[in-house]
């Protein structure tokens, strides 16, 4: 089978490399606007012309590891039109476009398959596929940023700020330069998008699912709940409640012996509920160059080898989100307890001017507006929701 890749960075090259080790897979062009150090010897099959892959009637299959949104949607719904079959690790893109993404390929006949883009390496999202072929899922979880849970497992075993170690991460190559998408949030959110839409077969996109990220955590936050025996991790959720999705990302206080609590270093935990398989978690290395690689390589082979995979599509798509009502207690720390957040809790104690607190059973929604009103008046406070 001949395959392209567009975009020669971190994980195209990573697919390169186990295209090399798989059996039957041929690599006949690559986008890439430069040569690659090292990969001079393809320098023939390098272009810089997307035409050259769409035109090209012998490429079956088209790997989009360029990043971002655009021109990379644009390349995959010219690759999906054309007839080819797609596969990306791009989370950002599907996250955003999901149900435009889908539908162009199950209209043309194609498959588009993004397995790497949670979990990386993990064959999390191919599990969950399968499952639920002859199951239903009842709710996902889990840690699905590695860059998170570096900084905070770090923070937790030495004490040190977040500042120190984000910037850590940034040294490792965990975090970009620009590490917002990561400590705010959004690049979890993206997988709670694509996991739940799998999951549930719904089309719910980011705007349904609230999200409070870690960038307001600090060193007094991670001590405090340490003495009270959890440590804090940023998770994301989605269950199926009353009929409808309630999905959610935010920082999570785990009792020191649950699964989540365990995860060290930049590793992902991420788990499923189904009704008759019951509770399965799957654990590891999120990302890095080999083992996305490998997951988006496994992803071709399943194409070559005719596994199908079906997709939430809007006539199957049996579930919409709902308000996120779920009710949980949470610890917050602020420095002034203003009439808003006072309403919320239940108790608090105030070491040299700060409040730590704990709420009264409050809603998801609740909490992550109050959160968000303090960020929006430039008085940020931290929140975790304590796990049962
Ligand atoms: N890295 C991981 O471990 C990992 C894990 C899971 C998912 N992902 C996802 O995989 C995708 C790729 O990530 P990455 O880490 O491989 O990024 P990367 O190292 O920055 O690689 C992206 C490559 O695409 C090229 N590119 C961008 N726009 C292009 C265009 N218009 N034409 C030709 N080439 C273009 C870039 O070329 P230039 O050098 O010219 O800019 C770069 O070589 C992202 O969506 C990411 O979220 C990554």
């Amino acid at each position: 089978m001949n395959i392209a890749i567009m975009g020669f960075g971190t994980v195209g090259t990573g697919a390169y490399e186990v295209a090399k080790t798989a059996y039957d897979i041929n690599v006949k062009r690559i986008l890439a606007r430069h040569g690659r150090e090292g990969y001079e010897n393809l320098k023939d099959i390098i272009t810089n012309d997307i035409e050259d892959i769409i035109r090209d009637k012998d490429i079956d299959v088209v790997i989009e590891s360029m990043g971002g949104i655009e021109p990379a949607r644009t390349y995959v719904l010219a690759c999906l039109n054309a007839g080819k079959h797609v596969v990306t690790p791009n989370k950002n893109m599907l996250s955003a476009h999901f149900e435009e993404l889908t539908e162009t390929a199950a209209q043309n006949g194609v498959e588009l398959r993004f397995t790497s883009t949670a979990g990386g390496g993990i064959p999390w999202l191919f599990n969950l596929m399968r499952t639920k072929r002859c199951d239903t899922i009842t709710e996902v979880r889990g840690i699905v940023n590695g860059t998170c849970n570096y900084i905070l497992d770090s923070m937790y075993d030495k004490g040190a700020d977040f500042a120190e170690m984000l910037k850590i991460a940034q040294d490792l190559g965990y975090a970009e330069a620009d590490p917002s998408s990561d400590i705010e949030g959004t690049d979890t959110l993206c997988k709670t998008v694509i996991s739940a839409n799998i999951a549930f077969d719904a089309l719910l996109k980011e705007k349904d699912i609230p999200c409070y990220g870690i960038d307001t955590i600090e060193a007094k936050d991670i001590s405090y709940l340490k003495n009270k025996g959890y440590t804090c991790k940023l998770l994301m959720n989605a269950k199926l409640s009353d009929g409808k999705i309630k999905a959610w990302v935010e920082p999570v206080a785990c009792p020191s012996t649950s699964l989540e609590a365990n995860v060290k270093a930049n590793n992902n935990i991420i788990t499923l509920v189904g009704e008759s398989i019951g509770t399965q978690s799957f654990y590891g290395q999120g990302a890095g160059m080999l083992p996305t690689g490998e997951s988006v390589i496994q992803d071709v082979i399943d194409i070559r080898d005719g596994t199908k995979m079906r997709y939430p599509a809007k006539q199957n798509n049996k579930y919409t989100a709902g308000e996120c009502d779920e009710v949980r207690r949470y610890y917050i720390r602020h420095n002034k307890l203003c009439e808003r957040i006072m309403s919320l809790v239940d108790t608090y104690e105030e070491k040299d001017g700060v409040f730590y607190c704990m709420s009264k059973p409050v809603t998801v929604i609740q909490m992550h507006n109050t959160g968000n009103h303090c960020k929006e008046k430039a008085s940020p406070m931290f929140f975790a929701a304590i796990m049962d």
